[in-house]
């Protein structure tokens, strides 16, 4: 598994990780069983960092995976979690945090982010709060996500000392805006876009016909499928990284194998929109 540094903490993490929203709530033994065999695959194939919220089965996919890390050496895995805006107050969103920690089993994250910005809460608090939260020692790194790049700097103006290493954003070979639009962004500022929904949210079902073709014309040079294309796209861009979400076993391999491909600058061309 290719790995990607992240900014300038000296720390390089998967350029693959695994995607946890679909964990749902209320579910048999069977299905949860069969997150976790595919979640602990995922692992074994060198995708260890991990992207859950609570919001994501309101607090299930933190459950399952904290049943996860519980079976590892806590210093394997790179655990991301997200706090949900609809806590206004800094003592809410402080204890929401700790309640992640306390699904997750463990005592701090690897990052935690704003999972998205609200009007309603002042970008300010919430920075305070993602600090403090370093100070304590609960989390080791932060970041945003869904945020613009004009709310990304606005953030980082009201860290004292922390750095925000990520902005999470819906990035894939059909939405693409992120990519052309905020990347030089974060490139020229040792910023990490990780990408979200690298495969479209159903697994690029349904594409545009001529995009389409374009993937499967490449994925034919490089006897890949097209969601593994898809996947190597993003992540042949400078300072991204992603995160599948994948149920089935087979998927979960598919996505590891490709962190190796490497995309001529021809291929990534073609498979631009602009
Ligand atoms: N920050 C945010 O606001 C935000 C928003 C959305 C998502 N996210 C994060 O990003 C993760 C990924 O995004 P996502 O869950 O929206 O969807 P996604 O990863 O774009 O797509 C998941 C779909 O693709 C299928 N799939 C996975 N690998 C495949 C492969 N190799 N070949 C064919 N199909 C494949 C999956 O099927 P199976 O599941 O049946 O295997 C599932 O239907 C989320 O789980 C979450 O952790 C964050």
């Amino acid at each position: 598994m290719r790995k990607i540094q992240l900014g300038n903490t000296g720390e390089s993490i998967p350029i693959i990780g695994q995607g946890t929203w679909g964990i749902k709530s209320f579910k048999g033994r069977n299905y949860y069983e069969n997150w976790k065999n595919s979640l602990r695959k995922g692992i074994e194939l060198g995708m260890t960092h991990i992207d859950t919220a609570e919001f994501y089965g309101r607090g299930t996919s933190e459950k399952i995976v904290g049943e996860i890390i519980s079976e590892y050496n806590r210093d394997e895995l790179f655990i991301t979690s997200k706090l949900f805006p609809m806590h206004l107050r800094y003592n809410s969103m402080k204890k929401a945090a700790y309640k992640s920690l306390k699904r997750l089993g463990i005592d701090h994250f690897d990052l935690y982010l704003i999972h998205w910005p609200l009007p309603l809460i002042k970008i300010k608090k919430q920075m305070q709060v993602l600090e403090d939260l370093v100070n304590e020692g609960k989390t080791r790194y932060i970041g945003v996500s869904n945020f613009s790049v004009k709310q990304f700097k606005e953030a980082q103006e009201y860290l004292k000392k922390a750095t925000l290493i990520t902005n999470q954003l819906l990035a894939n070979v059909s939405q693409q805006k992120h990519i052309h639009n905020s990347l030089p962004y974060y490139v020229e500022n040792d910023v990490i876009l990780t990408a979200y929904s690298p495969l479209g949210h159903r697994g690029l079902n349904s594409l545009d016909v001529d995009l389409k073709n374009k993937l499967l014309k490449v994925a034919q040079n490089h006897n890949a499928s097209v969601q593994q294309i898809a996947i190597a796209w993003l992540i042949n861009h400078k300072n991204v990284m992603t995160i599948p979400k994948a149920y089935k076993i087979e998927h979960v391999e598919s996505n590891a194998q490709a962190s190796e491909i490497i995309l001529s600058k021809e291929e990534i061309e073609l498979l631009d929109i602009k």
